[in-house]
């Protein structure tokens, strides 16, 4: 099924592969009925929703690993062309390795996601690279302290605002300025659950996390009609950033409380966000979508409620 949404093609690629049956095709609504937890990674490629990107520009922050790296590869095989920026020019090389050959054409651009003048010559890289920027997404973030925040010092707090917080707004006021305003766009901001919820020893990140959240509304807000504005709030994923959440069979118990009794993988993140930077969610916007293996709606709210 081919449906036109915004200009752009939207085809329901729904398939299932039978025991030694030829492929099937299969209605979303069968799609919805599926568990989760029971695809493989090949039926699950092949099931969902087909968005295409082609034609368009992407900038993804701290794209060379983890949930970055995933909306990544989500974008440029939907035929976007993308543009990953971390700190490490090394792992960025390692990245577009990985993504070579897909739809799209990969470039990379080393810039810390805290400092305004290195956001701006990224997004200018972006521009001239591709000659547009029609999504930006607002990854990279920083959690350089764990504890209580009654004991967090100042040189802490402000790092953890400057990425995850001022730097949100920085990037968007840039992509905003070189490109969107005039000719338009959309932009995800990687929140988290962190930012709805109270947890232990992460509070001032998941306070910057929350920002995120307001700040994204406040942005859908000022920047419509002609630029969406969403944000996408993980919930415990698999990546290096929360490995100490996860390793040591720590992964496995908050699986087991988990109602999709799994956590997260960075493609999990990755096809949500893709769906909210294209034309398919064309009348969503300043949204927060929660994508957490079902965390919030444990009894008490959240995977600390669990505890
Ligand atoms: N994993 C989870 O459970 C989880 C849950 C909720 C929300 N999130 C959010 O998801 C986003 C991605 O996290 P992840 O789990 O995918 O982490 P990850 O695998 O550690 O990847 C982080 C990426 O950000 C880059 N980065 C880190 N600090 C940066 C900075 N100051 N400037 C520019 N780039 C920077 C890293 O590359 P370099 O080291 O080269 O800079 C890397 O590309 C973050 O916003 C995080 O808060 C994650």
């Amino acid at each position: 099924m081919v449906r036109q949404s915004g200009g752009e093609a939207v085809r329901c690629t729904a398939e299932r592969k039978n025991s030694g049956a030829a492929t099937t095709s299969i209605s979303p609504v069968d799609v919805c009925a599926t568990s989760p937890g029971s695809l493989s990674a090949e039926a699950l490629r092949s099931s969902v929703m087909e968005i295409r990107m082609d034609g368009k520009a992407a900038l993804v922050t701290g794209g060379s690993r983890g949930i970055g790296l995933a909306l990544a590869r989500r974008l440029a095989e939907a035929g976007a062309d993308v543009l990953i920026s971390s700190r490490r020019e090394d792992g960025l090389k390692a990245a577009a390795a990985e993504l070579e050959g897909l739809s799209g054409r990969v470039e990379l651009f080393a810039a810390h996601a805290g400092d305004p003048e290195q956001a701006e010559a990224c997004i200018d890289a972006a521009i001239s690279a591709f000659g547009r920027l029609d999504v930006l997404v607002n990854n990279a973030a920083t959690n350089p302290y764990f504890g209580s925040i009654m004991d967090v010092d100042v040189k802490m707090m402000e790092k953890t605002v400057q990425v995850n917080q001022e730097g949100l707004l920085v990037w968007s006021q840039l992509a905003w300025r070189a490109w969107m305003k005039e000719h338009g766009g959309a932009i995800l901001n990687v929140s988290s659950v962190g930012g709805l919820e109270v947890e232990p020893g992460i509070g001032w990140y998941n306070v910057t996390k929350a920002a995120a959240i307001h700040l994204t509304k406040q942005l859908a807000f000022e920047m419509s009609p002609s630029v969406r504005v969403n944000a996408i709030a993980p919930g415990l994923v698999k990546t290096s950033f929360a490995k100490v959440l996860w390793e040591g069979g720590r992964g496995e118990a908050i699986a087991s409380w988990l109602p999709l009794r799994r956590i997260g993988e960075p493609d999990d993140i990755a096809r949500a966000g893709l769906f909210l930077v294209s034309d398919a969610a064309s009348w969503i916007t300043g949204e927060v979508m929660v994508v957490d293996g079902g965390a919030m709606i444990l009894p008490g709210g959240g995977i600390a409620a669990a505890h």
